[in-house]
């Protein structure tokens, strides 16, 4: 090790051992030094999917440290938010507000986006998919003008001037060297943790619970084709985007909201330079859904009535609008008020109270 770096290292070191000093058990003064560990976290996927943890397996102190960074409001230009004041665990992960205020009350041009089951996005991050992994996007907030508006450096020093930081980067990555990299694979690993799976469509699936005569009409109409030729067989086609067990496909697609003219968001072309995803947007996870109102990524409804209804017979074409929403579009899904209070219960059952109560989940420092 250089000198200077070991000196730094003295330096980091010597308030923090001061102050872990405690009495052992025989009245003894002693000290508590912060080891490595890196036991495992074990993930609870259910019948997910066995993930891919690539490089960044999750560890007991990683994800500690994940989560203490997440809720951590020093990530901000005036300590005021942390990613969990837009990241709200109890609206599952996502903002109530259709745009979240940054630091001095900045408003973004779209909607948060909720955070679980992460490790199933196998095509990047954002509306647009412009991040490419997590790691890289939870760093993008931090530096946002709208959103958190701080230097990486900044960060670092103000994370290396406490006394818990330090010791918590010892116990994750064996010493207290701070970086923007060992800070972005911790909040990797905090927000892969968060899993949902524990809904009443979780418990159907496994036999735990029974969907009632509504929800399970829902869930038929969901999942089954729209047929113009067969409209009593017809049904909302939902599942052609919003498909598997995430409710997601991990693609870009437009789901009709905008005429050419009218697309202020490109979305998707920004990041891929290509006009052919002009205002193609992620498919969302359709999980929680009872809980992330308002939708869509400029969170133009506000509940799940009028996204019915733009389905139903509110799809506007465009350039790039899906072909499937297009067909669909020239009659209409012709859904009876039933079946559109169904097709709500259905995405009602999806609501994963576990996961919004969960305490590994929550905010440590409260
Ligand atoms: C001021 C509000 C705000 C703060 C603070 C914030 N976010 Fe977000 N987050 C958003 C918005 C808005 C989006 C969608 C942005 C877009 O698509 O351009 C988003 C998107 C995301 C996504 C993408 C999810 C997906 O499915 O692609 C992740 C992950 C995420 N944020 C994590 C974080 C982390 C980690 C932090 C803290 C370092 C953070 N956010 C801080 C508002 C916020
Ligand atoms: C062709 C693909 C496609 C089909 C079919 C489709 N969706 Fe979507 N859905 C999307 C896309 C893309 C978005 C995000 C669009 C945006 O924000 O600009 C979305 C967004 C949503 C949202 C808002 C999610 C959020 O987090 O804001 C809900 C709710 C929704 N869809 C429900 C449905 C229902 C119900 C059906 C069936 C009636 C359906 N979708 C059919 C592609 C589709």
């Amino acid at each position: 090790m250089k000198l200077k770096q070991s000196i730094t290292l003295v330096a980091l070191l010597t308030p923090l051992v001061f102050s872990l000093c405690t009495k052992d058990p025989a009245g003894l003064p002693g000290v508590i030094t912060p080891e490595y560990d890196d036991s495992p976290y074990e993930l609870d996927y259910g019948r997910f999917a066995e993930p891919d943890m690539g490089d960044n397996p999750l560890t007991l102190e990683g994800v500690k440290l994940g989560r203490m960074l997440f809720y951590e409001k020093l990530l901000s230009k005036d300590n005021s938010i942390s990613c969990g004041s837009c990241h709200i665990q109890q609206d599952g992960f996502s903002d109530p507000d259709q745009f979240s205020a940054g630091v001095d009350g900045s408003l973004g041009k779209r909607q948060a986006m909720p955070i679980f089951n992460m490790l199933w996005h196998t095509n990047e991050f954002f509306w647009d998919g412009r991040a490419h992994l997590l790691r890289d996007q939870s760093l993008m907030p931090i530096q946002d003008e709208l959103e958190m508006k701080e230097t990486l450096e900044n960060v670092v020093t103000k994370l290396s001037e406490t006394t818990t930081y330090p010791a918590q980067f010892i116990r994750a990555f064996g010493d207290a060297e701070i970086t923007s990299v060992r800070m972005s694979l911790a909040m990797e690993q905090f927000m892969n943790s968060i899993i949902s799976n524990q809904s009443k469509y979780d418990k159907y699936l496994d036999g735990q619970a029974t969907l009632t005569e509504s929800e399970e009409r829902g869930r038929i109409l969901f999942s089954t084709e729209y047929n113009p030729g067969f409209p009593e067989l017809s049904g909302a086609d939902c599942a052609h985007c919003h498909g598997g067990s995430n409710f997601d496909n991990n693609r870009y697609m437009n789901n009709g909201l905008d005429a050419d003219a009218a697309q202020d968001d490109i979305g998707r072309e920004a990041a891929t330079g290509d006009p052919r995803d002009r205002a193609k947007f992620k498919v969302p996870s359709l999980r929680n859904i009872a809980l992330t109102s308002p939708y869509m990524h400029d969170g133009r409804f506000t509940t799940l009535e009028v996204v019915v209804d733009h389905y139903d017979h509110g799809i506007v074409i465009s350039e790039t609008v899906d072909p499937a929403l297009a067909y669909s579009a020239q009659t209409g899904l012709q859904l009876t008020d039933q079946d559109k209070i169904d097709l709500i219960n259905f995405m009602k059952t999806l609501t994963d109270e576990t996961m919004i109560t969960d305490e590994r989940f929550s905010d440590p420092f409260q």
